[in-house]
């Protein structure tokens, strides 16, 4: 990918919060009201935009929110620019470096809140501390569904919730539509995630809402509620919204890499062509994703 991980994240930031399921985000957020203090940990939180966008909108007067996430770059990166984000939702916010690893503190009226990022590999993290949700978001399609759920329910109070988001579910549809080769292509590029292993075991991949939800139904877990989150990569009247260019631009480098295995000369060949109509703006995506919050057993 020409674009880093870190610019790729921020720049779907805008996407994400247009994309989420509003319902079952507002399960979650009825299910937290009430209490005093929420404390939530995001497992895969990469800079912490997701984080933010739930500091938002929870509306506890004490938020303790840990981010989870192996990358140390990204680590290193997100005190800050969660501070600038915060700062533009009305936080007032500062950086505490008496810690071993830095603590971002915001108020905002009555509402307190305590950010902290923890560099550790999901599989290796171990803790005593417990939370009263746990949130993965674009996430579970990168690790095997049943074992992540199963150290979930280990950080979780009795009731606690599971709020996973933007799960990829095997569906990337791409306008103006196209004839041939394309069809092939696309189907490469789920079976590239079908094909992810972890330790020798399946991931979420291509269909990780689907795996997620048998593997909840399958260990006693209680759906509350799930829908559709999926990214409209769409033009409105000739334009793409916020950084939606950046997250087209990339997508299409994903898919096209995926094609060299199939037909470099015709990957290449469709790779410009789609080049050409995302510099017209006439370039649509859309992504199926599925959000969905559920109870522990
Ligand atoms: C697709 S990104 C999503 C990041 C963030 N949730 C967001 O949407 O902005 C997935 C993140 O999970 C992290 N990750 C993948 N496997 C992990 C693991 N086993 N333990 C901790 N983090 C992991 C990656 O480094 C990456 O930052």
């Amino acid at each position: 990918m020409a674009i880093d991980v870190r610019a790729y994240l921020e720049a779907k930031a805008d996407l994400d919060r247009r994309s989420l399921n509003r319902e079952v985000l507002s399960v979650f957020g009825r299910r937290l009201k009430g209490k005093a203090k929420v404390r939530l940990l995001e497992v895969g939180c990469g800079t912490g935009v997701h984080l933010c966008r739930l500091a938002e909108v929870l509306g506890a007067k004490e938020l303790e929110l840990t981010g989870l996430e192996r990358e140390v770059s990204l680590v290193r990166a997100a005190p800050e620019l969660c501070r600038k984000r915060l700062e533009s939702q009305g936080w007032s916010c500062w950086i505490e470096y008496r810690q071993a690893a830095p603590v971002l503190i915001g108020e905002r009226g009555e509402q307190n809140l305590r950010l902290s990022f923890i560099c550790a590999d999901l599989w290796e993290f171990t803790s005593d501390s417990k939370w009263d949700a746990v949130c993965a978001h674009f996430f579970l399609d990168l690790v095997p569904v049943r074992q992540a759920l199963f150290r979930t329910a280990l950080w979780l109070e009795p009731q606690g919730l599971l709020y996973a988001s933007a799960n990829y579910d095997g569906g990337t549809f791409l306008f103006p539509p196209e004839e041939g080769f394309e069809a092939n292509l696309l189907a490469r590029y789920d079976a590239s995630m079908e094909e992810r292993r972890v330790a020798g075991e399946e991931c979420g991949g291509a269909r990780s809402a689907r795996r997620l939800f048998s593997v909840l139904c399958q260990t006693g877990w209680h759906v509350l509620a799930y829908g559709s989150s999926d990214w409209n990569l769409t033009p409105v009247e000739g334009s793409y919204r916020a950084a939606d260019r950046t997250v087209l631009l990339a997508l299409l480098e994903m898919i096209a890499s995926e094609g060299q295995t199939l037909d470099p000369a015709a990957s290449s060949a469709w790779y410009q062509r789609r080049l050409a109509q995302l510099q017209q703006g006439e370039l649509g995506m859309i992504i199926h994703q599925v959000d969905l919050v559920a109870c522990r057993p």
